[in-house]
């Protein structure tokens, strides 16, 4: 068994060992800060070894009969994620308001510090939603704009960041300032100043899609967020699709604000998410769903949520866990290969497009393709109908095209149907 395999098999035996023995009072996560190092191996990066990934394959449960290329939407969780959420909800349900608010409930503060510890953060600067939409909308809801403060965002950004920036333009009357971006884009300095441009002495928040969704473009956040604070300018960073995904941590980004979904990389139970805060921005937020002090300076003022799904939160543990396992760095450098793979070979076929950039600084996981002649919905149905790959169409602005996303428990066979799915498309063009 080669030296990495059996690191990863025996990181996880912990994380597995800890869902089946079941102590509820004291979970995995909750193994406590000094015992827990927030990025246990320091792997050869093994991007390529086939032999290792297939062990990380199959600790998920995925369809053998669907190809998943879709896990930029929503990814699936490893099993032993799924026992330990299974367990937890079980467990609620014999008595709902004593193991919730009584037993799990006391999971929470040793979770916020296993996240804060991997985020590189202080653990009252995050807290626990459900997801990005969540914990952006609590920003933009929450801060104390006035009539004409004005605020960046691209027309790339999320949809429900956009609306929930319009909502307050019309309600409140802010001000929208647009950047365009023609993607993909390989410069530094001409993405940081397609927003720096658009700020001025009424600018009071930028928006900062990390990695935006549509092609998989990572954008320089740093450098935005240097030249925003020198104007006194706020920065919201939507890492929906770089927490758990890029190695790195959120203050290396010099933002204000960043939210993220852990269902989405982290591979966390459907719905949960988080929110960080920089400690000295908490009590100019008004939180969204109050607690009895809106615009005090504690984190957990943001959590005051309702009732929710404490199995989904509590088993949040169980996949950072199991992102451990893996490691930051190999997890990134794994799912760059991944796309370079499929993209690499079709590339150059007549009539196929890459719209995503091949440089590591600008995309990971994702990428986009655009087929000659075909709208993306016909591509993705083709692919889908003779071939069971399931993909997304993109249209959206100036963006056209099929968004591919392998994860972590794709294998190279699915990606090669890709290809040849690809490949056949692009020869019926010729005849
Ligand atoms: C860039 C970006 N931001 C925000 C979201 C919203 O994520 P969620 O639906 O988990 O709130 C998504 C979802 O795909 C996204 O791609």
């Amino acid at each position: 068994m080669s030296l990495n395999r059996r690191l990863f098999l025996q990181q996880l035996g912990t994380t597995i060992g800890a869902a089946a023995l079941g102590n509820i009072l004291f979970p995995s996560h909750a193994s406590g800060k000094e015992f827990f190092n927030p990025d246990p191996v320091s792997p050869p990066i093994n991007a390529s070894d086939e032999d290792f990934w297939a062990w990380v394959q199959e600790s998920y449960t995925v369809s053998p009969n669907i190809i998943n290329l879709n896990n930029g939407g929503v990814s699936p969780q490893p099993k032993v994620v799924q026992d330990m959420f299974e367990k937890y909800n079980r467990l609620c349900n014999e008595a709902p308001s004593y193991y919730m608010w009584n037993i799990l409930n006391q999971g929470r503060e040793a979770l916020r510090a296993d996240l804060a510890l991997f985020a590189g953060c202080s653990p009252e600067e995050i807290a626990i939603d459900r997801n990005t939409t969540e914990a952006l909308d609590t920003i933009i809801y929450g801060f104390p704009f006035k009539p004409g403060d004005e605020v960046v965002l691209t027309k790339q950004d999320y949809p429900n960041v956009i609306n929930a920036l319009k909502l307050k333009e019309k309600r409140d009357g802010i001000v929208l300032k647009w950047v365009n971006l023609e993607l993909p884009m390989e410069n530094e300095d001409d993405i940081a100043n397609a927003y720096i441009s658009q700020f001025n002495e009424k600018t009071k928040l930028v928006n900062i899609t990390h990695i935006i969704n549509w092609i998989g473009q990572i954008t320089p956040v740093k450098k935005i967020a240097k030249a925003a604070h020198e104007r006194d300018i706020d920065v919201m960073v939507d890492g929906a699709h770089t927490f758990a995904l890029l190695d790195f941590r959120i203050p290396d980004l010099d933002c204000d604000y960043f939210g993220t979904s852990l269902h989405k990389w982290m591979c966390a139970p459907f719905g949960s998410g988080l929110l960080y805060v920089k400690k000295d921005k908490i009590s100019k937020i008004w939180a969204l769903y109050p607690d009895a002090n809106p615009l005090g300076d504690k984190i957990t003022k943001f959590e005051a949520l309702g009732t929710r799904s404490f199995a989904s939160e509590m088993a949040i543990g169980g996949s950072l866990d199991f992102h451990l396992a893996i490691g930051s760095k190999r997890k990134e450098t794994r799912l760059r290969f991944l796309k370079d793979y499929w993209a690499n070979k079709v590339k150059n076929l007549p009539g196929i497009h890459i719209r995503t950039s091949f440089k590591p600084e600008y995309a990971c996981a994702i990428g986009l393709v655009s087929v000659d002649g075909k709208k993306p919905g016909e591509v993705v149905q083709y692919l889908f109908d003779e071939y069971k790959i399931h993909t997304t169409g993109i249209e959206w602005e100036n963006i056209s095209g099929v968004r591919v996303t392998p994860n972590v428990y794709t294998n190279l066979r699915d990606l090669d149907k890709l290809v040849l799915a690809l490949g056949k498309l692009s020869e019926n063009m010729k005849k």
